[in-house]
């Protein structure tokens, strides 16, 4: 983990309200891994004050080294307006990578990923860093989902070879109607699964957590929580542990990914 002044790459619209945004870096993100994340300071006034946090999309590789990354953020407020605003050249000060990362352990032959909304991009990353792993997988299956087809972002980039992709908007105006785990329940009724991977809104990881759990299928979430620190500082990101000593864990450094049946629901 380092602290760097990043270079504007690109900022472009990926979809109305979302920003794909390219950042070169000048090292530390050669081992950085699906599920990690960078708490980036908006803009050099400092207004905000605080860094935010986004998960990375993806890293940007030169001649064999990582020279960038990418994330992909939603225009929510202050902050992420103001990165919205910000234009090729300019410099972003970058805390990362930071936090742990999806593990999808030899043994698992069948994986389900799951993303809602803007909980896309570390399913992005892992999905992208699969095609690299040795033997491949017998079936992987991506589900997103989004409230409308405004929401669907960067989906055409699960177009991979092996992979199978279940679309579903709560609205119907793209994929299946209904919620996104409505689709993985039928899925999971039909067939089963070595591992279930998920990032998205609340609501939606503690579905699937309750559905991977009723069927004794291992389950990591990525979860958010509000940061200020993004490095085990503030104590600002805690959340309730199941049969643990102290009860809580911090999303910056334990997570902000966890096995399912580690969290309180
Ligand atoms: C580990 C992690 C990874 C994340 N990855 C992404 C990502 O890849 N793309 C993306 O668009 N967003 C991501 N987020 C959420 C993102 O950090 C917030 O949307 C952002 O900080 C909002 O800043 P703002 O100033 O625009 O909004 P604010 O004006 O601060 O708040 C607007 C809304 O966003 C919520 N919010 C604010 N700060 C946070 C925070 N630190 N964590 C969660 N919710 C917050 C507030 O509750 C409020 O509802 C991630 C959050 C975490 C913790
Ligand atoms: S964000 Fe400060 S302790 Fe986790």
């Amino acid at each position: 983990m380092m602290i760097q002044e990043t270079t504007v790459l690109w900022n472009r619209m990926a979809a109305k309200g979302y920003y794909r945004l390219g950042l070169a870096i000048s090292g530390g993100f050669d081992h950085a891994q699906p599920g990690q994340f960078v708490m980036v300071r908006v803009g050099s006034d400092n207004q905000p004050l605080l860094r935010r946090p986004f998960s990375l999309l993806g890293l940007i590789r030169e001649e064999g080294r990582v020279s960038g990354i990418e994330i992909l953020f939603k225009v929510v407020g202050q902050g992420t307006e103001k990165l919205a605003g910000c234009r090729k050249g300019e410099r972003l000060s970058v805390i990362g990578p930071l936090g742990n990362a999806f593990l999808v352990p030899d043994t698992c032959r069948q994986l389900i990923l799951v993303a809602g909304g803007v909980g896309v991009p570390p399913i992005r990353f892992l999905a992208q860093s699969l095609l690299e792993r040795e033997g491949g997988l017998d079936r992987c299956v991506v589900f997103i989902g989004g409230r409308t087809r405004d929401d669907l972002v960067c989906i055409s980039e699960f177009d991979l070879p092996g992979f199978l992709l279940d679309i579903s908007t709560d609205d119907g105006s793209q994929g299946n109607p209904g919620v996104v785990t409505h689709s993985l329940e039928k899925a999971l009724d039909a067939g089963t699964a070595d591992l279930i991977c998920a990032c998205g809104p609340p609501a939606m990881l503690k579905a699937v957590a309750a559905i991977a759990m009723a069927r004794d299928i291992d389950c990591q979430v990525s979860i958010e929580a509000m940061m200020a620190c993004g490095m085990g500082a503030c104590l600002g990101c805690a959340v309730r542990i199941r049969g643990d000593d102290t009860g809580y864990r911090h999303v910056c450094m334990d997570g902000p990914v966890f096995d399912a049946r580690q969290l309180v629901w």
